[in-house]
């Protein structure tokens, strides 16, 4: 059983992991030469489910170098971006000022937000790989809540918890090999491994991944005081988990042997009472 200490030891080496890879994702990311072009990035499912952001505040948390972020400032809403990530910070500000939009970004660690950002948004967005770097969910949901404004939308896409437990065999046969419950413990990888968007970079830290079960995720947001409007499951996710997912256009993998079998992704949408 891991205590505070180890948690927060964890969370501070991951923090020197995601300032290693903001570094590689700033040249890596193939959003921000789509940015670049004008391109849309933000996808269909999630421009449906959030709905119209123009001249709203928006706080986006985990923002890592911005790109989503400033996705939605081009959409009209008026946007903030934290994340604890020095390096990322400094990305997001870089391509911000490169894209000439409006937006605010602050480096902090979402736990600690409150004591550095006093306000209120009227929408809070996180999404595609936030939830494994928490070591706390309810006091992440507490923050969640703290921000939103009276009649406030939170919204949230992330992988399926359901793929931390598969693992892939020969033929693209899939097993239940891995917990899908959560433990107090993070799931350590070792420093070595190719980074997710440049696999020819290998990371020089490990990093410290928390598991946590749809439920977990549910109940947070409920404990928070929020009421969960739309919690839905897709066929497809926004990066390639498993070594037999095939993509069409590049941006969503499928798991085609599984089609109809696996959920890969899920959206949840909360409100703050009026
Ligand atoms: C996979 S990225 C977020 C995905 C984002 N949608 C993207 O790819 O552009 C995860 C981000 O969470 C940030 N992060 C992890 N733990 C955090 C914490 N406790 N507080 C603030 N940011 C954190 C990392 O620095 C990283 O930028």
């Amino acid at each position: 059983m891991a205590d505070r200490k180890e948690h927060l030891q964890a969370e501070e080496s991951n923090r020197l992991l995601w300032d290693e890879m903001a570094r590689v994702h700033i040249r890596a990311y193939k959003e921000v030469q789509l940015l670049r072009d004008g391109a849309e990035i933000l996808d269909e499912i999630e421009l449906r489910e959030v709905g119209n952001v123009a001249g709203k505040r928006l706080l986006h948390l985990q923002c890592h170098i911005g790109t989503d972020t400033l996705a939605w400032a081009r959409h009209g809403a008026i946007v903030t971006g934290v994340d604890f990530s020095a390096e990322a910070i400094t990305c997001a500000e870089d391509l911000r000022d490169e894209l000439g939009l409006d937006a605010r970004f602050i480096q902090a660690n979402v736990y600690d937000l409150p004591e550095v950002l006093p306000e209120e948004f009227d929408i809070l967005y996180t999404s595609r790989g936030v939830l494994c770097w928490l070591r706390d969910l309810e006091a992440w949901a507490r923050v969640v809540a703290r921000y939103l404004a009276p009649g406030g939308l939170f919204y949230l896409m992330e992988s399926h918890p359901i793929l931390n437990a598969l693992e892939e065999h020969s033929q693209g046969e899939l097993a239940f090999r891995h917990p899908y419950f959560h433990s107090s413990e993070p799931v350590r990888w070792e420093p070595g491994g190719p980074d997710y968007a440049d696999p020819s970079h290998r990371l020089g830290h490990p990093s410290h991944e928390w598991i946590w079960s749809l439920s977990d995720v549910v109940n947070a947001i409920l404990g928070a005081g929020l009421r969960i409007d739309l919690l839905n499951e897709y066929d497809r996710l926004f990066f390639q988990f498993l070594p037999s997912m095939t993509s069409e256009d590049g941006r969503w993998y499928s798991l085609s042997q599984y089609a109809d079998k696996v959920p890969l992704l899920f959206t949840l949408r909360a409100r703050k009472a009026p």
